[in-house]
C-alpha cells in the first residue's frame, strides 16, 4: 500500500515572532511538492500566529499534557492545541522522555488524550548510544512502541517517529541499512498488535537529517518520512528535505 510521505518540522524551543514569515516561506513552497504532507511543530507560542499565516496548513505542537485541563502549571492540554488551530502533536520525544522523565505510560496517556482532541499523533522512539553499541536498539525501540501505543486508534492519525537519541542534533546518523531493520521490526509488531492497519501507519526517521543525507534515509525500506529538528528552522534548510521526499517513489 502506498503511503504518502510526511515531512514534519520540530522546532523545539526556537522560534519567536520574527520566525512566522520562515514558516510561511516553508508553507508557501510546500505547495510545489503535492505529494508529500508537510507540517511545521512549533513552540506553543507561535501556533496562532503560523496557522494565522499559512490556513490550512499542518501545525502541531511539540507535547501536550494528558488531563484535558486542571492544576497543571505550565502546561497545555490537548483540547488547547487543538483551540489555537493545531492538527497534530508529537509525544515522547526523547528530550521529554529523558529531560522530563515521561515513561512509556505517560507518553501513552498524552498519545490518548491528543486523538480524543482530534489531534493527529507523532509518537517518538529511540535508543540511547549505549543500547545501540550493545546491540540492543531493536529490542529497546519495541518495548516503547509497545508501551507508548494507546490501546485503540485510527493508523491514519498516527506516526511513529524513530530517533535514535545519539543521532538528535550531532550530525551523526545510522546506517540506511540500520534504519530499513528498525523501522522493518517497528513494522512487523505493529502488524502482530494491528493487523492491516500496520501498512497505513507512517514510520518517520528523524535525527541529523539534512539536505545532503534526506534522499537515502527517507529512500530507505519502510521509512515513509522524515521528523527534522535543526534543519527545520529555515526554508532554505528544509526544503531540500521535503523536495527529497517528493523525488520519491
Ligand atoms: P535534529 O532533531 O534533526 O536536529 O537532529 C531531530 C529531532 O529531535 O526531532
Amino acid at each position: 500500500m502506498a503511503r504518502r510521505k510526511y515531512v514534519v518540522g520540530n522546532w523545539k524551543m526556537n522560534g519567536l515572532s520574527d520566525a512566522v514569515a520562515e514558516a510561511g516561506a516553508i508553507f508557501g513552497a510546500a505547495k510545489d511538492y503535492p505529494a508529500v504532507d508537510v507540517a511545521l511543530c512549533p513552540p506553543f507560542t507561535l501556533i496562532g500566529a503560523l496557522v494565522a499565516a499559512a490556513p490550512g496548513s499542518a501545525v502541531g505542537g511539540q507535547d501536550c499534557h494528558a488531563a484535558p485541563s486542571g492544576a497543571y502549571t505550565g502546561s497545555v492540554s490537548a483540547p488547547m492545541l487543538a483551540d489555537a488551530g493545531a492538527t497534530l502533536t508529537i509525544v515522547g520525544h526523547s528530550e521529554r522522555r529523558e529531560g522530563f522523565g515521561e515513561s512509556d505510560a505517560d507518553v501513552k496517556a498524552k498519545a490518548e488524550a491528543a486523538l480524543a482532541a482530534g489531534l493527529s499523533v507523532i509518537l517518538c522512539v529511540g535508543e540511547p548510544r549505549a543500547i545501540r553499541e550493545s546491540g540492543g536498539a531493536i529490542d529497546h525501540v519495541l518495548v516503547q512502541v509497545r508501551g507508548s501505543l494507546p490501546d485503540a486508534f485510527d493508523p491514519t492519525r498516527l506516526a511513529i517517529a524513530y530517533e535514535p537519541i545519539w543521532a538528535i542534533g550531532t550530525g551523526l546518523i545510522p546506517t540506511v541499512e540500520d534504519v530499513a531493520a528498525m523501522h522493518g521490526s517497528i513494522r512487523a509488531a505493529l502488524s502482530e498488535r494491528i493487523g492491516a492497519g500496520a501498512q497505513v501507519l507512517r514510520l518517520l526517521y528523524g535525527g541529523s537529517v539534512n539536505g545532503d543525507n534526506a534522499a537515502e534515509l527517507l529512500g530507505a525500506g519502510d521509512v515513509d518520512g522524515a521528523l527534522v529538528g535543526g534543519a527545520s528552522l529555515t526554508a532554505a534548510k528544509f526544503l531540500p528535505i521535503v523536495a527529497a521526499g517528493a523525488g520519491l517513489p
